[in-house]
């Protein structure tokens, strides 16, 4: 278990390399990572210089903390994640959002790369989260379990509204303005690392999830047990298959092929919300 102590000297070690004191957090999924290059001007610190922080081993998470100006604003941008399938305890792989509430941070962005369950979602489309479904969480592997730091947040916190509802509205607003196809859907995460079988993907489609990945819904509760404003986006990188008898296999290489089609959606998306902030 981590103490305010261990947060707080992560924030202490970033802090100690700027000159200004970031808003937004921000994290950029498989293949995404791309997004960091538009902040200027900016500060690249390596995961491996922050105490505590977790390095992710995945192929396409390019593991920097980039702090920088975007659309008038200053944010600090993870490309990429430590995930729960490498080994990191649930604990480890939100670390980060602590730091970035002990950082005095407002709203974390959260952003995956996930498999499109609803039959309308196409290669490159983007969903917006508007609800989830934490099957790890669900089921024992939650980052809230454990004694209870009162002076972090709550012992039991209320989810009903945790994608912040400005916020989703001006990222609607912003995408219908750009023609980007944005979607609001229910995420749903597994452990991973291995993909869903059909029959995984016809039982999550029936229980209403949209989308299917591997990461964000344990960021996003310890987010707002921290009342931290939470905005989360996946970019659909593939059609999940919900047959046996074809002959489509998903991997991990058209994940990071399909980052390539959705990380200019993004970008625009995201500085469109950042140049209109909603209070
Ligand atoms: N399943 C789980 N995680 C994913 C997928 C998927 O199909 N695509 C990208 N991340």
């Amino acid at each position: 278990m981590f103490t305010s102590d261990d947060f707080q000297r992560a924030a202490n070690t970033i802090l100690d390399r700027l000159t200004i004191q970031p808003q937004i957090g921000m994290v950029l999924g498989s293949g995404l990572g791309k997004l960091a290059d538009e902040l200027h001007p900016r500060t690249v610190i390596p995961y491996a210089e922050i105490p505590g922080w977790p390095a992710s081993t995945v192929h396409g998470h390019r593991g920097n903390l980039v702090i920088g100006g975007l659309e008038g604003q200053t944010v600090a941008v993870m490309q990429g994640r430590a995930h729960f399938y490498e080994g990191y305890s649930m604990q480890q792989v939100t670390f980060p959002i602590r730091v970035m509430k002990a950082l005095g941070m407002h709203t974390v962005i959260l952003t995956n790369a996930a498999g499109g369950i609803n039959k309308a979602y196409r290669v490159g489309d983007l969903m917006l989260l508007e609800d989830h479904i934490n099957l790890p969480g669900m089921v024992g592997a939650n980052p809230l379990m454990g004694p209870n730091d009162e002076t972090l947040g709550e012992r039991f916190v209320g989810l009903a509204q945790a994608y912040d509802r400005s916020l989703r509205k001006k990222a609607l607003q912003v995408a219908a303005w750009h023609d980007i196809p944005l979607y609001s859907g229910v995420y749903c995460s597994l452990s991973g690392p291995a993909f869903e079988t059909p029959a995984e993907i016809r039982m999550l489609r029936a229980w209403g999830a949209d989308a299917v990945g591997m990461s964000t819904t344990h960021e996003v509760l310890v987010a707002r047990h921290a009342s931290l404003r939470v905005l989360a986006f996946s970019g659909i990188t593939n059609c999940a298959i919900d047959q046996v008898d074809g002959d489509l296999e998903t991997n991990h290489q058209e994940v990071l092929e399909a980052g390539e089609i959705i990380v200019p959606r993004l970008t625009t998306a995201l500085k469109g919300v950042l140049n209109d902030f909603p209070p």
